[in-house]
C-alpha cells in the first residue's frame, strides 16, 4: 500500500524553512475565498454560466517569494474555482481551451448525463487548442466532488487541472466553517520547475505512477486556519494528486466521517481505511475544535513520512461557546439499490506492470508481446488480458439491471478503480495469502472509485440506471495511460 518514492530530503528542509518563515500569523478563516486560495466555500455561488478558461500560469507552490512553477490550470491557478451548486441544479460551464494540446472537462463522481461526461475518445472529441465546449449538467447528488480533463490526463492533471466541484444539501449541517481541501503532489526539480521529462515514462507507469516531491494543499505548501475552541469545521479533503495514495491522520480534534466520494454515511470516527485516500477519492469530516485554546490541530499525511498538510491554529483565548446541533447523517442521495436476484456478472482481472509476469496482451484485437506493447503505445498493463481502451465494452448492461463486477488483482500494485456515471458498493473483498484466501471486512459505503490492493479481489455490486458509454479505469493516472483503461455501456 505504500507508496515507493519518498517525499525528497529537500522538500522537507523547505518545509521546515516555511514554518520558520511563516508561522507567526494564521490565515484567517474568512469568505471571501482569497487566502487559501480557493479554499472557502460559504461564499457565493456562480450565477449563470461560468467561464473556465485552462491557461498557462505561474504559481508559487512552494510559497510566497520561493520561486515560481509554470503550471497548467483553470483561469491559469491552481486549484480552479470552486464550483458550487445546489443538488440538482444546473451547472453551466463554458470551457475554453487556451492550452496547445486538447482538452476536456470529466466532472468526477457526478452521475451525469452521459453527453457531458467529458471522456476524449468516447464521449465527446477532445476540444482543440482555441476552442469551446458547453458543458449544462444537472446535479442529481449532495455532497463533495472535482473535475479535471479526460484526454492526456497523467500530464494534463500532474501540471494542475483540476479543481472542486461541491453540491450543497438541501438542509446544511450545523457547522461554523466549510472547507474545500484540495490535495496533489508535484514532482518539482531544485529551481521550483515542474519535472516535464519523465511524464508518460515507462518506469513511471509501470512501478507506482508519478509520485511527487512536494505536497500541496489548495496549491499552497503550508496552509493554516485560525479557528476557536469549540468550533465546528467541515472539511472536504479531496487526493487530486496523479497516483500517490494519501494516508490521513487526524489530531489534536474530534473527527467524524460523514461522507466518502460524495455519498453520505452514518457519522462515525474515521476508521483507517476511511482516511486511505487513493487518488480521486474524497471524505468529508466534521471536526469537532475541542484542543485547549493556544494549541493546534493538524491534518496529517503519513504515506511516506509524517507531513502536516493542514494546521488549524487555536485562537490564544477566544473560544466558540455556541452549542452545535448534534451530528446527523446526512439526507441518502438518490443512488439505486442493487438487487441483488439476477445480477449481470461480471470478472475484471488486472495484470501486468512491474512484478506482475505478463508476457502479451491484446492491443487493437492484436495479440503483441509485452516489449511491442511497451516499445510501441507504451502499454504495459491489460483488464482480461486487454492493453488500453478495447474497441468493444468490458460488458453491456441492460438500464437498470444490478451489476456484479469482481476486480481481481493479480500485479504487484494497488489500483485505483475508478468507474463513471455510477457508484458502487463493495459485496465482497478477498485476500489471498500464502494460507489461502482470507475474507476480509467489506466497505459498503457508495463510492465512485475503490483501491484494491495487491493480491486482493473486490466484489462490487451496483445498478446500471445510467444510459451511454462509460469508462471503468485505473485513477493512478499513469497507470490508467499505460492501459488499465476499459469502458462498458448501459443500454
Ligand atoms: Cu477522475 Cu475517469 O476520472
Ligand atoms: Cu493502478
Amino acid at each position: 500500500m505504500k507508496n515507493s518514492v519518498g517525499v525528497s530530503r529537500r522538500a522537507m528542509i523547505r518545509g521546515l524553512a516555511m514554518s520558520l518563515t511563516a508561522c507567526a500569523l494564521p490565515l484567517p478563516l474568512r469568505a471571501d475565498g482569497e487566502r487559501p486560495h480557493g479554499a472557502i466555500l460559504l461564499g457565493a455561488r456562480p450565477k449563470g454560466s461560468l467561464l473556465m478558461e485552462a491557461r498557462r500560469g505561474q504559481v508559487e507552490l512552494l510559497g510566497r517569494g520561493l520561486g515560481k512553477t509554470a503550471i497548467w490550470g483553470y483561469g491559469g491557478s491552481v486549484p480552479g474555482p470552486v464550483i458550487r451548486v445546489r443538488q440538482n441544479e444546473q451547472v453551466q460551464v463554458r470551457f475554453k481551451n487556451s492550452l496547445e494540446q486538447g482538452s476536456t472537462i470529466h466532472w468526477h463522481g457526478i452521475r451525469i448525463d452521459n453527453k457531458m461526461d467529458g471522456v476524449a475518445g468516447l464521449t465527446q472529441e477532445a476540444v482543440a487548442p482555441g476552442e469551446s465546449f458547453d458543458y449544462r449538467f444537472t446535479v442529481p447528488d449532495a455532497g463533495s466532488y472535482w473535475y479535471h480533463p479526460h484526454n492526456r490526463s497523467w500530464e494534463q492533471v500532474a501540471r494542475g487541472l483540476y479543481g472542486l466541484l461541491i453540491v450543497d444539501e438541501p438542509e446544511p449541517l450545523d457547522v461554523d466553517h466549510d472547507l474545500a481541501l484540495a490535495f496533489d503532489d508535484w514532482q518539482l526539480k531544485a529551481d521550483g520547475s515542474l519535472e516535464e521529462e519523465s511524464f508518460s515514462a515507462i518506469g513511471e507507469r509501470a512501478h507506482g505512477g508519478r509520485i511527487g516531491n512536494v505536497m500541496t494543499v489548495n496549491g499552497q505548501s503550508d496552509v493554516r486556519f485560525a479557528v476557536r475552541s469549540g468550533d465546528r469545521v467541515r472539511v472536504r479533503l479531496c487526493n487530486t494528486a496523479n497516483s500517490r495514495i494519501l494516508v490521513l491522520r487526524v489530531g489534536g480534534c474530534g473527527a467524524s466521517v460523514i461522507a466518502l466520494d460524495g455519498q453520505p454515511v452514518a457519522p462515525r470516527t474515521p476508521s483507517a481505511s476511511d482516511l486511505i485516500l487513493a487518488p480521486s477519492q474524497r471524505v468529508d469530516l466534521v471536526l469537532e475544535m475541542n484542543g485547549a485554546p493556544g494549541s493546534r490541530a493538524v491534518i496529517w499525511e503519513n504515506s511516506d513520512m509524517r507531513l502536516p498538510l493542514v494546521r488549524f491554529v487555536y485562537h490564544d483565548s477566544d473560544r466558540n461557546n455556541r452549542q452545535h446541533k448534534p451530528v446527523r447523517k446526512l439526507a441518502d442521495n438518490p443512488v439505486p439499490a442493487p438487487d441483488r436476484r439476477k445480477p449481470l456478472k461480471v470478472e475484471l482481472e488486472m495484470t501486468g506492470g512491474a512484478m506482475g509476469g505478463m508476457r502479451s496482451a491484446l492491443y487493437k484485437g492484436k495479440k503483441m508481446t509485452i516489449r511491442e506493447l511497451v516499445d510501441g503505445p507504451g502499454l504495459i498493463w491489460a483488464f482480461n488480458g486487454v492493453a488500453g481502451m478495447p474497441e468493444k465494452p468490458l460488458f453491456s448492461a441492460r438500464r437498470g439491471q444490478t451489476v456484479e463486477l469482481d476486480m481481481i488483482n493479480n500485479t504487484a500494485f494497488a489500483h485505483a478503480m475508478h468507474m463513471h456515471g455510477h457508484h458502487m458498493s463493495e459485496i465482497r473483498r478477498v485476500r489471498q495469502t500464502r494460507k489461502g484466501p482470507r475474507f476480509m471486512d467489506t466497505r459498503p459505503d457508495w463510492r465512485d472509485t475503490i483501491l484494491v490492493d495487491r493480491a486482493e479481489a473486490v466484489k462490487v455490486a451496483f445498478v446500471a440506471d445510467n444510459p451511454g458509454k462509460w469508462m471503468l479505469h485505473c485513477h493512478m493516472l499513469e497507470h490508467q495511460a499505460g492501459g488499465m483503461s476499459t469502458w462498458f455501456e448501459v443500454v
